[in-house]
């Protein structure tokens, strides 16, 4: 389906919901059946370096208590997706140096020797040489998505760092042959509908593997505590045109979508995304990972909520998949080369 920037525009507007929804899960069942992938994600550390004003991890907030996991326990939590049958490690913290490159490339090799299991990296901004050394190392993936594309309030929420950088970063990781994911934070303060628009087309120009969305949701100890949390029916709606616009890409519905509202991630599912990612942090740290309010408090995403997460799954008409889950780009962009 073609969509020009007016018919995007449009359909934000929410005038014909029924169509866009039916249209995307008509895209996902082409593509992906009626498969769920599932993701198993370890934040292993809520460390961060940067100071963005939306998120509860950065560096200027006091009042959360900060955690670090050993690499024993990283390759426990491992351990633990493997023998779920899930077969996607999901590793994502904020930027904290106090893990060394060779470390964690330590705990990827260690990983990848004992289970065959792909690995996603969600590990922020770092050099050629450390993507290199992690893509050697067994790293499958990497996550880190853009934010927002409009620079001005993306400079605002994000001091100390640089737009093009950031998609620098990206480029540097397809380079290396990693499956690339980006996305937004729908509702970022000072972006508008045009931002949406913009971003929608520019993320869909970048061809990516992962697409990662979700609702900006307000956190009490940041500076953007009364700010409007980002609204969810248009972050539906950016689901469900770029599912049309990327039909090939793996898509989660987000735990930001279910905090920001209930059964939101379900209902993401039912238009266009593909992917669950239940947190296997271990629970003593887990509401720590506090990026925004709610974050890792429900309790029925958790190892063993596992079944609720599958009947949540089935109850929004769809199937869980164990497989692997690459993105069938990845085998196109193989033939092509
Ligand atoms: N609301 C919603 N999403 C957030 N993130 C960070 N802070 C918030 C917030 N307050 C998202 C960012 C980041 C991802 C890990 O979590 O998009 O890339
Ligand atoms: Fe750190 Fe990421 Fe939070 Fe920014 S959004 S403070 S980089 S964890």
């Amino acid at each position: 389906m073609n969509l020009t920037d007016s018919d995007i525009r449009e359909y934000l507007t929410g005038k014909n919901d029924a169509e866009l929804f039916a249209e995307a899960d008509k895209v996902r069942r082409e593509v992906f059946g009626i498969d769920v992938y599932l993701r198993g994600i370890i934040e292993f550390s809520n460390h961060c370096k940067q100071d963005c004003l939306y998120c509860g991890l950065r560096r200027s907030n006091r009042h959360i208590v900060r955690y670090r996991l050993s690499m024993d326990e990283i390759l426990e939590c491992a351990g633990e997706i493997a023998e779920s049958g899930i077969s996607t490690i999901v590793f994502q913290t904020g930027e904290d140096p106090f893990y060394s490159d060779e470390a964690i490339a330590d705990i990827i090799s260690a990983i990848k020797s004992r289970i065959d299991i792909a690995i996603t990296l969600s590990l922020g901004e770092r050099s050629f040489n450390t993507y290199k050394l992690w893509r050697e190392a067994g790293a499958d993936r990497y996550l880190i998505r853009m934010e927002s594309f409009n620079k001005k309030s993306y400079a605002q929420a994000r001091p100390g760092t640089n737009w093009q950088e950031r998609l620098n970063c990206l480029e540097i990781l397809r380079e290396l042959d990693y499956e690339v994911g980006s996305g937004i934070m729908i509702g970022l303060p000072g972006d508008s509908v045009d931002d949406v628009v913009i971003a929608i087309s520019e993320l869909t120009t970048m061809h990516l593997h992962m697409i990662g969305m979700g609702p900006f949701v307000a956190h009490s100890q940041t500076p953007f505590a009364s700010e409007e949390n980002g609204n969810v029916d248009m972050t539906l709606r950016m689901y469900a045109l770029m599912r049309i616009l990327n039909p090939m890409a793996n898509m989660p519905s987000t735990s930001a979508m279910e905090t920001a509202r209930r059964g939101g991630r379900m209902r993401g599912l039912q238009v266009g995304a593909n992917v669950i990612m239940p947190s296997f942090t271990p629970e003593r740290v887990k509401e720590l990972y506090n990026i925004y309010p709610g974050k890792n408090v429900q309790k029925d995403f958790d190892e063993d909520g596992l079944q609720a997460a599958l009947a949540m799954i089935n109850k929004a008409g769809y199937r869980v998949s164990f497989v692997r889950g690459d993105s069938p780009l990845k085998d196109i962009e193989k033939c092509i080369m």
